[in-house]
């Protein structure tokens, strides 16, 4: 199958004659007619070709040809591959002209392709096994650098993979990912990546005192794990910890959610799946950055011994939390991993949740809500997440909503007064990284997906996965103006730089 990307209201006559001459480009020109094609974004017009050796020839609406962004190619590339499995076709050809004139687009393009290709179809009887696209070429008008495009189509590919985990980690139900499945999983995967990793059991989560988790951890029969992940990259200057929310099924606990509601809740360990994969990427890509990952794993069951609402908790920072709310439980079992992180010092927290269904209510399933104490830190990702096709939008810590989560019995509560949910979740979750610099991402929306989207189908998308491993190869990419770990003096206490890389 032959791809041509077209813009609205654009000349299209040369893009198509070069592929459908005489009668093929009449049947082509009909085709566009009759599916009334004007480029829109999203349209797809497919025509079958009598005189070509490749059989069928596949118009592809880019939008406004003003507005192109990068994700523009990777949804069209995603298109593409999506017809070409609807048609059977085993080879791709996508003609590139001189619109998508850098190595970015030719990335953006494999990376759409690739990702649209992604199935979660082992429990199905009829699966259609072997009849997947086996072969992508670009048709460029200008060579590029080969090694250029091998080493980025080897980036490509890691975080395809990585993706690709997340989609199978997510979409695997909950009786088969119990927290010892994610946990087992994340320890073959770490050792394939070489990257380190501790799994706590129990008994260690309560000599650390990871009250957060043992409370969620009492209303289920399976057991908890806590895991810990750390790639220490080489000729490392700079340190990120990663927090991921692993709840394996979130029933509500006895705050118990109504059917309709727990249908999907399966997806929460969304966070801490995306955690598990960029840390495994990061060791394949040997990252030149220190990376450490946490991520509590429990289900949120309203068995015999559940935590009840009214139930006070005391965390090992030495903060007490009365729990009005069992479903409120990813903000509990991520002061644990939060306070953990930050006594470490890292330059940067960045924690992942499919905390709040607030978050959905104001962006919609499509845009995760960002939030962080570092500005410059939170206008890069923001910009990344544009440029990877994951939104972020940034939400305020509104410090006078902080009177919504004191409780008059403890420290704090673990739900706010009704408004502003996703807020009051995040100004929970900032009580426990010690004023280190943060960014929290509410991915509840786009963690998951009820409709095919033009390079994720249903189900788990892997949303997050691709900025926190472009953010972490620019940062390995930036010196920062202090001295490399080895040759650092740790005696005096020196201005931290931005976090912000700059931008090659
Ligand atoms: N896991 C949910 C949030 C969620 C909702 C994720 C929908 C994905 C889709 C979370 O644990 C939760 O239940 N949050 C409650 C908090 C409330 C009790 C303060 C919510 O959003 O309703
Ligand atoms: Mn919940
Ligand atoms: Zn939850």
């Amino acid at each position: 199958m032959v791809v041509v990307l077209l813009a609205a209201n654009e000349e299209r006559g040369a893009a198509l004659r070069a592929f459908a001459r005489g009668a093929d480009g009449a049947a082509v020109r009909r085709g566009l007619t009759a599916e009334r094609f004007h480029g829109r974004e999203g349209q797809v017009v497919t025509v079958t070709i009598a005189g070509a050796r490749r059989r069928l020839l596949c118009v592809v609406g880019l939008g406004d040809a003003a507005a192109l962004d990068v994700d523009a190619w990777r949804r069209a590339a995603g298109r593409a591959r999506q017809a070409a499995e609807r048609h059977g076709a085993a080879r791709v050809a996508i003609a590139v002209d001189e619109r998508a004139s850098s190595i970015e687009h030719i990335v953006a393009l494999a990376e759409g392709f690739d990702l649209a290709g992604y199935r979660f179809d082992k429990y199905k009887s009829d699966a259609e096994h072997g009849a997947l696209v086996g072969e992508l070429t670009l048709l460029t008008p200008t060579p590029f650098p080969a090694a250029d495009v091998a080493r980025r189509l080897g980036g490509v590919a890691t975080a395809v993979t990585a993706v690709s985990t997340v989609r199978d980690l997510v979409n695997e139900p909950a009786a088969v990912k119990t927290p010892t499945f994610i946990a087992a999983t994340a320890e073959r995967l770490a050792a394939d990546a070489g990257v380190e990793i501790e799994i706590w059991d129990r008994a260690r989560i309560e000599r650390e005192r990871l009250a957060g988790l043992l409370a969620v951890a009492r209303g289920s029969n399976e057991e908890p794990r806590f895991i810990r992940m750390r790639w220490r990259g080489p000729g490392a200057r700079r340190r990120v910890a990663l927090v991921g929310k692993g709840i394996t099924f979130d029933s509500g606990g006895l705050s118990l959610k109504p059917a309709k509601s727990m249908e999907t809740m399966k997806t929460d360990m969304a966070g801490g799946a995306a955690v598990i994969a960029t840390m495994v990427a990061a060791g394949r890509m040997q990252l030149a950055i220190d990376v450490d990952g946490f991520v509590p794993a429990t289900e949120n069951l309203p068995g015999g011994k559940a935590q009840k609402p009214g139930d006070v908790i005391r965390f090992r920072n030495g903060k007490s939390v009365e729990v009005l709310n069992t479903d409120a439980e990813g903000r509990l079992i991520l002061a644990d991993a939060l306070a953990l992180a930050a006594a470490d010092k890292p330059d940067l927290i960045v924690d992942l949740a499919t905390l709040t269904g607030a978050c959905i209510v104001a962006l919609g399933p499509q845009v995760a809500g960002i939030y962080g104490n570092e500005q410059a830190v939170v206008d890069r990702l923001v910009t990344l997440g544009r440029e990877t096709g994951e939104p972020l939008w940034q939400l305020p810590l509104v410090p006078e909503y902080r009177d919504d989560i004191k409780s008059p019995v403890a420290d704090l509560k673990n739900i706010g007064g009704g408004n502003a949910g996703s807020i009051t979740a995040a100004l929970f979750l900032q009580e426990f990284v010690a004023g280190r610099p943060w960014v929290h991402m509410d991915i509840a929306g786009p963690a998951f997906t009820d409709k095919e989207l033009p390079y994720a189908p249903k189900g788990g998308t892997g949303f997050g996965v691709r900025i926190l491993l472009r953010y972490l190869a620019e940062l390995a990419a930036t010196p920062p103006d202090v001295p490399p770990r080895a040759a650092a003096s740790p005696a005096r206490p020196r201005r931290k730089p931005p976090l912000a890389a700059k931008r090659r």
